[in-house]
Order: structure tokens, then C-alpha cells, then sequence
């Protein structure tokens, strides 16, 4: 991957970027997702925000490879603290990281957020603790999209502080818009996590040491939850 060629995921999360953003790319890695954004004229201008060091310094090379320093902003920082108020910053991306890990992100930057920048999420997991940060603090989930990539289910999540929002624990666990739409990459991502799940199942019925009770009620209802909406066990 680079700049030139996202991979299907970043291509996707691409697409979601509303036309001349000014954009916080946080957890950027090598910075493609904004130089590519920036050499297709999709964004005016944007910030590259890093933790680590490795990563911090590839996103610099890549920006300055691309002569791109005088629009893309690359800074070492945790999470939004990247974000400074005259950036201006109209949308946001985070990208390739567990659901909690963005979740704790948003969470512990809620002061870097003027509330009106659009959140493109793509969380690796974790999409139901995600979606219930972004229900608790007046997002409204506006698109969703399910694929898979190199044996991998990605999920992307695009939502906007709107106000007041209720979802049910099925909507937070499935996504409301997914649920919605059932396109054939999301039916696909359950089937296969109905087995796993199925399997967990049956470990713990066999577990001699036992289970907490809690642990296998929940699953058993996670596995309720996927049969219903795959329509299986009726
Ligand atoms: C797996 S990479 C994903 C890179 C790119 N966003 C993508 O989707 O391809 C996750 C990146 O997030 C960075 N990261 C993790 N926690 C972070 C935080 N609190 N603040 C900024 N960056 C963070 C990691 O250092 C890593 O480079």
C-alpha cells in the first residue's frame, strides 16, 4: 500500500470523507490516507496525528516525499490531542484500531471535539462499545459499511453529534444501519462469527473448571441475537 494505492479498506474510509474536509487523520501510520485524500483535491487540509515514534516519523516522510508539508500537519501526540481549535477540523478518521481503543480515544479527548466534526470510525472490533460511546455522548450513526479484506471483517462507522439518540442493544451490537441493509459482506462476517461463537458455546459446556455464569448467559444471547438475524432455528 501507498499513497497512490489504498488498500479496499482505506479506499472505502476515503470515500466517506466529505468533499473539502479539513481532516484529522488520527493513528495515521504512514499518513496515506490523507496524502492520497490530498492529491485527489478531496480535502484542503489536514492533520496526521501519531503516538508512536516509527510511525510518527513514516507519516513525516511520507507527507515530505509528497511535498506535502505546507497542507498536511504531522504531529506526535496522544489520540485528539493532535487536534488544535484553530485547525478548523470538519472531519475526523480513526482508523485500523479496536472499537475500545477508538472508543478510549474519543473518550479521553471529548475537550479536542467542537462537536461538529463528522467521525469516519473504522474499528478492527470492538463496533459495539463504539456505537454505545457514540449513542451515550449524542451521535447519530449515519452510514455503515461492512467488508472483508485479506481474511479480515472490517467495519466502518460514520456518525455526527446530532443530539439524543436511542438504539436497541441488537442496533449496538449489529449496527442499526446494517441491520437495515443486510448487504452480503455483513450476513457473511455473522455466519462465521455464529460458528465461532457456537463453538465458544460448547467449550464452555464442556469446561471442567466452569464458567462464570455471566460470561455464558451472554454469549448464549449473542448467539440468540445471530440466529434470529440470519434467520436460522426457526
Ligand atoms: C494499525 S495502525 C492503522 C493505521 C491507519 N490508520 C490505517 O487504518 O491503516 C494504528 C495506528 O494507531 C496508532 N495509535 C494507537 N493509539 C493511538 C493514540 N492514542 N493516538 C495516536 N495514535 C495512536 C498506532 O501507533 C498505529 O500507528
Amino acid at each position: 500500500m501507498n499513497p497512490q494505492t489504498l488498500s479496499a479498506r482505506l479506499e472505502r474510509v476515503a470515500a466517506l470523507v466529505p468533499a473539502g474536509a479539513r481532516l484529522a487523520d488520527i493513528g495515521s501510520d504512514h499518513a496515506y490516507l490523507p496524502v492520497a485524500l490530498m492529491h485527489r483535491g478531496a480535502i484542503t487540509f489536514a492533520v496526521a496525528g501519531e503516538l508512536a515514534l516509527t510511525p510518527f516519523h513514516a507519516a513525516e516522510r511520507t507527507v515530505y516525499d509528497n511535498q506535502l508539508g505546507e497542507r498536511i500537519s504531522v504531529r506526535h501526540a496522544d489520540g485528539l490531542a493532535a487536534i488544535q481549535p484553530q485547525d478548523q477540523i470538519s472531519a475526523i478518521s480513526l482508523c485500523g484500531m479496536g472499537g475500545e481503543t477508538i472508543r478510549d480515544i474519543l473518550d479521553s479527548g471529548k475537550a479536542h471535539l467542537s462537536g461538529l466534526e463528522r467521525l469516519i470510525l473504522q474499528p478492527n472490533g470492538g463496533e459495539q462499545p463504539l456505537r454505545q460511546w457514540l449513542m451515550d455522548h449524542n451521535y447519530r450513526i449515519l452510514h455503515e459499511d461492512a467488508l472483508r479484506e485479506n481474511r479480515f471483517d472490517y467495519e466502518i462507522i460514520v456518525a455526527d453529534r446530532t443530539g439524543p439518540v436511542r438504539y436497541s442493544p441488537e442496533e449496538l451490537y449489529f449496527g442499526p444501519l446494517q441491520l437495515q441493509a443486510r448487504t452480503p459482506a455483513f450476513l457473511l462476517k455473522w455466519q462465521r462469527r455464529l460458528r465461532l461463537k457456537q463453538k465458544t458455546l460448547a467449550q464452555f459446556a464442556r469446561s471442567r473448571q466452569g464458567v462464570a455464569q455471566e460470561k455464558a448467559q451472554g454469549v448464549a444471547r449473542e448467539v440468540g441475537w445471530i440466529m434470529a438475524l440470519l434467520g436460522e432455528g426457526d
